[in-house]
C-alpha cells in the first residue's frame, strides 16, 4: 500500500464512524423522545397528593393514566394522560364538581361506566385534581402526528409535508 492510499483509508475511516456515531447520537435521542409523548410540568408535591385522591378515589377503575389501569375493567373511558393539553384547570373543576358531569360531556355509556359526580369531594382536593390534570400534556409531534393519522384515515389523503 502507497502512503497516499494508506491515507485515504484512514480518512475514510474516520468518515464512516463519524456518521456511525452522529446517527447513535441522533437516534438514542429520538427513540427516547418518542417513547412516551406524555409529561406533567406539576411540582412534585402537587403531583403526590394528586396520585393520592386518584388512587384513593380509584379513578384507574375506569381510565388509564401513566399507563397503568386496573385490567380487570373495560370501561371504555378516555385515558387521562394528555388530559391537559385538552381542556384547562377551570374546566376540570367545573367538571369534577357538576352534580351531573353528562351535562358537560355527553355519554354514550350506560350510566355504570358513566364519569361519576365528584361534587362531593372537599373542594380542595377537587382543585388539586384539576391543577393536576391541567398539567398533564402530551408532547407537540405526537399530536402532529395522531392529528395526521386521523386525517388520513378519514380522507386517504397524505398531508403534503411542511
Ligand atoms: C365508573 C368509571 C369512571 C370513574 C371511576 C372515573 N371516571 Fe372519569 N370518565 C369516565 C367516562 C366514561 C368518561 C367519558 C364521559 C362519560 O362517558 O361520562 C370520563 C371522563 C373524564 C374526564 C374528561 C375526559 C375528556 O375526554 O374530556 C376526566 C378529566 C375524568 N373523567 C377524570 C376522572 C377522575 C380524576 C376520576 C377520579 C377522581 C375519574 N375520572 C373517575 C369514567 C370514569
Amino acid at each position: 500500500m502507497r502512503r497516499g492510499e494508506k491515507a485515504v483509508y484512514i480518512i475514510m475511516g474516520i468518515m464512516v464512524v463519524a456518521v456511525m456515531v452522529k446517527n447513535a447520537l441522533t437516534q438514542s435521542s429520538s427513540v427516547e423522545d418518542r417513547t412516551i409523548p406524555y409529561y406533567t410540568d406539576a411540582p412534585e408535591p402537587l403531583q403526590r397528593a394528586a396520585l393520592d385522591i386518584i388512587r384513593r378515589e380509584d379513578c384507574r377503575q375506569c381510565h388509564s393514566l401513566w399507563t397503568v389501569k386496573n385490567i380487570m375493567n373495560s370501561v371504555p373511558a378516555p385515558i387521562l394522560d394528555g388530559m391537559g393539553s385538552l381542556h384547562d384547570e377551570q374546566w376540570f373543576y367545573g367538571y369534577l364538581s357538576s352534580n351531573n358531569p353528562q351535562s358537560i360531556l355527553r355519554s354514550r355509556l350506560k350510566k355504570e361506566f358513566q364519569m361519576p359526580s365528584y361534587a362531593a369531594l372537599s373542594e380542595s382536593d377537587r382543585r388539586t385534581l384539576a391543577q393536576y390534570l391541567a398539567s398533564l400534556k402530551v408532547k407537540s409531534w405526537y399530536l402532529a402526528e395522531t392529528r395526521k393519522a386521523e386525517q388520513q384515515k378519514l380522507t386517504g389523503i397524505e398531508e403534503p409535508s411542511q
